[in-house]
């Protein structure tokens, strides 16, 4: 997390724009209203772009990234999730998971998630875990988006 800390001032300067596109991406894939999580949401830039027809929560274990959205967010990380089953219309996770335990972390998100509701995962290619996300996320729905491929439910 230190390393997130250390560059929370500069993220969106120096991330902002690519994190932008794959949110658009999901926007236009995806069927989102009601209550919506973004797991690993960071500064929370792309998180507002969600908000309007979605109540958004931007969730991230980074207090310097997390504490610059203005919004409702929590402090925590994907494996273990600070909220009741089934309450969440809609999870996001836009470059984050490749961090996580991508199995613990997937529990979760189902746990978390009503039934039919939708799951958009953006994942980077060059992980580590990536073969993983891909046998985990197969029956996904799946979009190219340069440095990630995006894995979206239904
Ligand atoms: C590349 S940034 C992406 C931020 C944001 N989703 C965006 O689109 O700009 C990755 C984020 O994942 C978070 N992260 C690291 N480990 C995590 C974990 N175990 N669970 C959830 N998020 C994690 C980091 O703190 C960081 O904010």
């Amino acid at each position: 997390m230190d390393y997130y800390n250390s560059i929370s001032k500069g993220y969106n300067n120096l991330h902002g724009k690519e994190q932008e596109e794959k949110a658009l991406l999901v926007k236009a894939n995806c069927s989102l209203s009601g209550l919506l999580l973004d797991i690993g949401a960071g500064t929370g830039a792309t998180t507002s772009l969600f908000e309007g027809r979605s109540k958004c929560i931007a969730l991230d274990p980074s207090k310097e990234m997390v504490s610059q959205f203005t919004g409702l967010k929590v402090v925590a990380k994907a494996e273990q999730l600070p909220f009741r089953d089934s309450c969440f219309d809609s999870v996001i996770s836009l470059t984050a998971l490749h961090h996580a335990n991508l199995e613990k972390a997937m529990v979760e998100i189902e746990r978390i998630s009503k039934p039919n509701s939708c799951i958009a995962i953006s994942f980077f290619k060059r992980a580590k875990n990536f073969n993983i996300a891909k046998k985990l996320f197969a029956g996904f729905r799946k979009f190219d988006s340069e440095k990630d491929l995006v894995f979206i439910r239904p």
